[in-house]
């Protein structure tokens, strides 16, 4: 109606839209914690293809990679059915591979891994660890080559508003929420997550989901008698 606009107006407009992304992603983070916390976050427990959800966050994740000439490698192990909310597997590897592309300079490496783990087999965590696998689960990980986490902060992350040393305050977009929340959505399908890292050497978060899923009461299928 107005015409065309000239390129600084769509370069304000650019950043209008990118800022109100932002806010909207960050609210409604705030408000699924908020839901997990008051215990009023359902699952809609259903079969469904791992690798197709795995497909689909890559697609909509293919323009963040792109930007920053960041290859994405799979490795994924033949057609997984698992029981679970696939939105929520979804909004978990999203915030993983969002974390991975924006924690990994230009021209790095992002890696999806995924494996079938059967009961009783040992898993190692990283340091003196290990778990052992409840249910036949997948395990699942999102590996970088970026900037790595220091061992003091590795627990850390996982909390509300909790960021690294090497990223506190150094110009990073976000506000410490998505990890905290993936922790919660992980915890909900009775699965498992954690990290194992070094500065300078990249990331690699792993999660271990039980493949047939939990009781709707959320009970624990992967529980090594401690909350991870
Ligand atoms: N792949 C990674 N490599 C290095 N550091 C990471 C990685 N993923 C997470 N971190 C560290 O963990 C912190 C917490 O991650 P989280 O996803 O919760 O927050 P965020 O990405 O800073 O903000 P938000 O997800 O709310 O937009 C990050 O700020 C960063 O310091
Ligand atoms: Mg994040």
């Amino acid at each position: 109606m107005f015409g065309d606009f000239n390129d600084r107006q769509e370069k304000y407009l650019s950043h209008i839209l990118t800022s109100g992304r932002h806010l909207l992603q960050l609210i409604n983070n705030i408000l699924d914690l908020s839901k997990v916390e008051a215990g009023k976050m359902k699952l809609n427990l259903e079969p469904f293809s791992v690798n197709r959800v795995i497909d689909e966050v890559q697609t909509i994740i293919k323009t963040l990679a792109y930007k920053k000439n960041i290859e994405i490698q799979l490795d994924l192990c033949p057609e997984v059915i698992m029981y679970g909310d696939p939105a929520k597997i979804k909004q978990i590897l999203y915030n993983l591979l969002s974390n991975a592309i924006k924690f990994t300079p230009e021209k790095g490496l992002v890696m999806i891994h995924t494996l079938e783990a059967a009961e009783g087999v040992p898993v190692d965590r990283g340091g003196n660890n290990p778990v052992t696998v409840g249910a036949k689960s997948l395990l699942l990980s999102v590996k970088d080559t970026g900037i790595g986490i220091s061992p003091n902060d590795q627990e850390r992350i996982f909390l509300e508003f909790e960021q690294s040393e090497q990223t506190r305050g150094k110009g990073y977009e976000g506000t410490g929420l998505g990890l905290a929340l993936t922790k919660k959505l992980v915890e909900l399908h009775g699965g498992q997550i954690w990290v194992k890292s070094s500065v300078g050497q990249g990331s690699e978060f792993t999660l271990l989901l039980p493949i047939k899923g939990v009781a709707p009461d959320n009970e624990t299928a992967n529980s090594d008698g401690e909350s991870a």
